[in-house]
């Protein structure tokens, strides 16, 4: 008995180790198992993401990508190091202290208010106050020194929106039933700019504070139509890279991959065999402009358009400059290309109306071929404790007042009078086209760059330092855009500038002639580039901008938002 009882519990223990050891292998032959496996799927997520790198970019353009990005890091170190981080330091806070006198007033006339008065002021003071305000020493936009900025309607139209502000000022849309004057205007806006987009039956659109919400609210559609579609969790789109900053925006928000194809010269537009090798199984989106901020160049958006239909990819049309302006070239009597919803490619578009809708500022709107790629940007929340909530775009609450200014700027200026106004803009910035290209003392400097159909007008200088010539117009009491890589200024024409166009074009001819001047003298006297006092525009794109790593163009930046909320 005492056997056959030993005999179980040795068997039983044998078994045990038996078991235990077996058990205790085929643990460690599982956790080998388990790492081959996650090292497989790294070294296959790795070798993937190389694949798609080098099918992208290339062989040359992974081995630059690589460089430009080797360099900038070491860069970043070397500015970083002691000694050189303090030198910086002090260089940037020199120019942000200059930036603050320029935009910071102070001194014993000006009174400052950072605490709530006491008792209210009366009505008297205050508009007297906002007089003052509203005439402090300025860059005269109302004379037409301002590239784009202001896009003004005129006087009569300036008046008719504030007198729709008044009737408006506690109208808020999020509340329909209270407001339905404001929903029947907003609907009716969004209506009017699809057709002149040429929709199809089935679009829809929805208004929003700007340009820049309207290109969020478009990228945030096409990523959340690709997870729900085609479960892309790593979303990427493709942009020019003269596409609105606003892309770049979008990809920092919304979690999006950017991928910049250049534009290359003669045409500066998007280089579509480059945009075709990008797109892969994640590319939630496509990117054109008609046309773009820096030199108002149209991208061959029937080109993007055959690509976004034989790949099936959703396609932006960026039109927020062109705005008002693009779709009534055609009527105006200027040379035009395809950009719209006729283009059956085309998914999205972004228009504003604050531009050359003429509308007050904080009014844009962003149309989708159909409503579900609208539904996409939509954000509802059934269960929060204040009630079933939805709301169409970033906002919550919106000011009812600007839908009906802007409703009543596209009721009062019509479709004659954008028309109108685009013979005017367009035309103007023909004639600047043709001074630079055919007046004697700018033809052999200054060169347009690529063929601008619409209102901005950029041109670079082979022979002279574009920055200096920025700056020497700034001087002149002119406000236009710098640009970089590579260097150029650009006009973004509007009705204010319509007007002197002519005075432009002879301060520019004065530039040129006295920058001119300048380099025969350095040259005669045999100095180099140095020695002579530098503008803005030449210190920050010519010097800090030309630099492999632009972070001292980044603490130059933040420290100029910064000044804004100085009082
Ligand atoms: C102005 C502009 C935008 C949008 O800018 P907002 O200032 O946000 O209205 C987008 N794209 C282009 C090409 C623009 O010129
Ligand atoms: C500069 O370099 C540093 C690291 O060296 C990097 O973290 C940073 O992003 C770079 N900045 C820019 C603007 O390139
Ligand atoms: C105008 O701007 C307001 C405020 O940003 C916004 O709520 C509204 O939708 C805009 N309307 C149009 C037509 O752009």
């Amino acid at each position: 008995m005492p056997g056959t009882s030993r005999m179980p519990v040795s068997l039983r223990n044998s078994l045990n180790v038996k078991k235990g050891s077996s058990s205790s292998q085929l643990l460690s032959l599982n956790i080998d198992l388990f790492r081959n496996i996650i090292f497989f799927l790294f070294l296959l997520r790795w070798t993937r993401k190389g694949l798609l790198k080098l099918k992208g970019r290339g062989v040359f353009g992974t081995i630059l990508d690589a460089y430009i990005s080797i360099r900038r890091t070491l860069y970043g170190y070397f500015l970083r190091a002691p000694g050189v981080r303090s030198q910086v330091q002090k260089q940037v806070n020199e120019a942000i202290t200059k930036l603050q006198g320029k935009l910071v007033p102070s001194g014993p006339g000006v009174t400052k208010y950072v605490n709530l008065p006491k008792d209210g002021w009366t009505e008297e003071a205050v508009l007297k106050e906002l007089e003052a305000l509203a005439t402090m020493d300025h860059t005269r936009w109302e004379d037409g020194y301002v590239s784009g900025a202001v896009y003004h309607g005129g006087d009569s139209l300036m008046k008719l929106q504030t007198e729709a502000f008044g009737k408006f000022t506690v109208a808020n849309p999020i509340h329909p039933d209270v407001f339905p004057g404001v929903r029947k205007m907003e609907a009716e806006i969004v209506a009017m700019v699809l057709a002149m987009f040429n929709a199809p039956p089935g679009a829809a659109g929805v208004t929003t504070s700007g340009g820049t919400e309207s290109i969020l609210m478009a990228c945030l559609s096409a990523r959340q139509k690709a997870y729900a579609e085609r479960g892309v969790t790593e979303p990427e789109m493709i942009l020019p890279d003269t596409a609105h900053t606003a892309f770049r925006k979008a990809g920092e928000y919304f979690g999006i991959k950017i991928h910049l194809v250049s534009c290359p010269a003669p045409s500066y537009q998007v280089h579509i065999p480059s945009v075709s090798r990008l797109i892969n199984s994640n590319t939630v989106l496509l990117v054109g402009s008609a046309p773009n901020f820096p030199h108002g160049i149209i991208d061959d958006i029937s080109a993007l358009s055959r690509l976004a239909l034989k790949r099936n990819i959703p396609l932006h049309v960026d039109c927020c400059l062109g705005s008002f302006l693009v779709p009534f070239l055609d009527k105006a009597g200027f040379e035009t290309e395809l950009f719209d919803f006729r283009l059956k490619g085309v998914t999205s578009i972004s228009c504003d109306t604050h531009k050359y809708g003429f509308a007050p500022k904080g009014n844009s709107t962003v149309l989708y071929r159909t409503s579900a790629l609208r539904t996409y940007q939509y954000f509802i929340s059934p269960d929060w404790s204040g009630g079933v909530y939805a709301s169409p775009s970033i906002a919550g609450s919106r000011p009812g007042a600007l839908i009906a200014g802007c409703w009543a700027s596209l009721m009062n200026v019509g479709e004659t009078g954008y028309i109108e106004a685009c013979h005017t803009i367009v035309g103007a910035a023909k004639k600047i086209i043709g001074a630079i290209q055919e007046n004697p003392g700018l033809n052999s400097d200054l060169q347009i760059m690529g063929r601008p159909l619409v209102s901005v007008v950029a041109f670079t200088s082979k022979t002279l330092n574009t920055y200096d010539i920025a700056d020497a117009m700034s001087a002149k009491g002119w406000h236009l855009n710098a640009l970089q890589s590579p260097p150029a200024i650009h006009v973004a024409v509007t009705l204010p500038i319509a007007k002197v166009w002519e005075k432009l074009v002879a301060d520019l001819e004065a530039v040129v002639e006295a920058e001119k001047e300048k380099e025969r003298v350095r040259v005669a006297e045999g100095k180099g580039a140095k020695g002579k006092a530098m503008g803005d525009s030449a210190a920050l794109y010519g010097v800090a901008g030309s630099l492999p790593n632009k972070s001292v163009v980044v603490d130059l930046a933040a420290g100029f938002l910064d000044t804004l909320y100085k009082v």
